[in-house]
């Protein structure tokens, strides 16, 4: 008799991404009833708090933010507060998965490259160089195999399960495991990365890993259509460098 582990891996998988699916709504709900009275829908900062706040909130979503704001000062942040400002620490009511849970949510959606059609994120170690913002037309869109159409919003779902404890919820490879792997995660925002990474080498790259560094090959876990959706995710939240492609 022989079992089919594939098939076990896949059920396994799909049951972890639909209870993902759920911790998602609920650090949403929290943003929603917690954090949005001050920082706003947007992220901006609401406009009451603006006005009438001795330290106005924090705009998540300037470059400023990007460049002081990392992970771990969020999370000291959110667990503890900030004294002498109106920031409150959340330490007493949320435990440290749901406070790092919402810190990965602020990142990815106000401070992740393409929010608000900033500039991508200038960081020391990927300086980006003169000249190489944009990549050559020939590395622009191009397809999937087998004619497979990403779904944006599935591949984010997939990349909050799989891929942000390494990656990072700014895909800059600063996510939680991060510290301990060597070679580093690959940093999506790097310009070298972002020359050489279109649709077709991200899809190959996701579903046959990177031999011999810690990248697993995830065509064992995901379906095809699945490898398309979080390269799709992967390329358009963090790859392209304009709106367009
Ligand atoms: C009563 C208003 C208020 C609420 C509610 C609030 N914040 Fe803040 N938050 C602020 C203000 C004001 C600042 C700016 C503090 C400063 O500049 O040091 C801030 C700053 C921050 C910062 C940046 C801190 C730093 O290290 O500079 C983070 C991250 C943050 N808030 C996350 C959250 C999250 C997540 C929630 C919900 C769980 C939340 N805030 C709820 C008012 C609020
Ligand atoms: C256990 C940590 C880990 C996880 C989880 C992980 N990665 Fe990676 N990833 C890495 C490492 C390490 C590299 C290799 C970096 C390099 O080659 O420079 C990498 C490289 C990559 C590359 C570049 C491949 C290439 O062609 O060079 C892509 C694309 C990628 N990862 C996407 C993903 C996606 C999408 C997921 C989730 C489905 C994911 N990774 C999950 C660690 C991880």
């Amino acid at each position: 008799m022989s079992i089919n582990f594939a098939f076990l891996l896949g059920t396994a998988v799909s049951i972890a991404n639909e209870k993902t699916t759920e911790q998602i709504d609920a650090t949403i709900k929290i943003y929603q009833e917690s954090c949005s009275v001050c920082h706003g829908d947007d992220g901006k900062g609401a406009v009451w708090g603006q006005q009438s706040l001795s330290t106005p909130p924090r705009d998540f979503t300037t470059d400023v933010a990007r460049q002081e704001l990392d992970r771990e000062r969020m999370i000291a942040s959110v667990t503890y507060g900030r004294p002498g400002t109106p920031m409150p620490g959340f330490g007493s009511q949320l435990n440290a998965t749901q406070v790092a849970a919402i810190v990965d949510y602020v990142r990815a959606r106000f401070m992740a490259p393409h929010v608000s059609g900033h500039a991508p994120l200038p960081q020391s170690h990927s300086a980006v160089t003169p000249g190489t913002e944009h990549r050559p037309d020939e590395y622009h869109a191009q397809s999937f195999p087998n004619d497979l159409q990403g779904k944006f919003e599935n591949g984010r779902s997939i990349y909050f399960t799989n891929c942000i404890e390494c990656h990072g919820g700014l895909g800059d490879g600063d996510g939680p495991r991060a510290y301990f792997i060597f070679p580093k995660p690959r940093n999506f925002l790097d310009s070298a990365t972002r020359q050489i990474m279109n649709r077709p080498r991200l899809f190959a790259g996701v579903r046959d890993g990177v031999v011999g560094k810690e990248m697993p090959a995830w065509r064992f876990v995901l379906s095809d259509q699945e490898i398309a959706d979080v390269a799709e995710f992967v390329y358009q939240e963090f790859i392209r460098t304009t709106k367009d492609e």
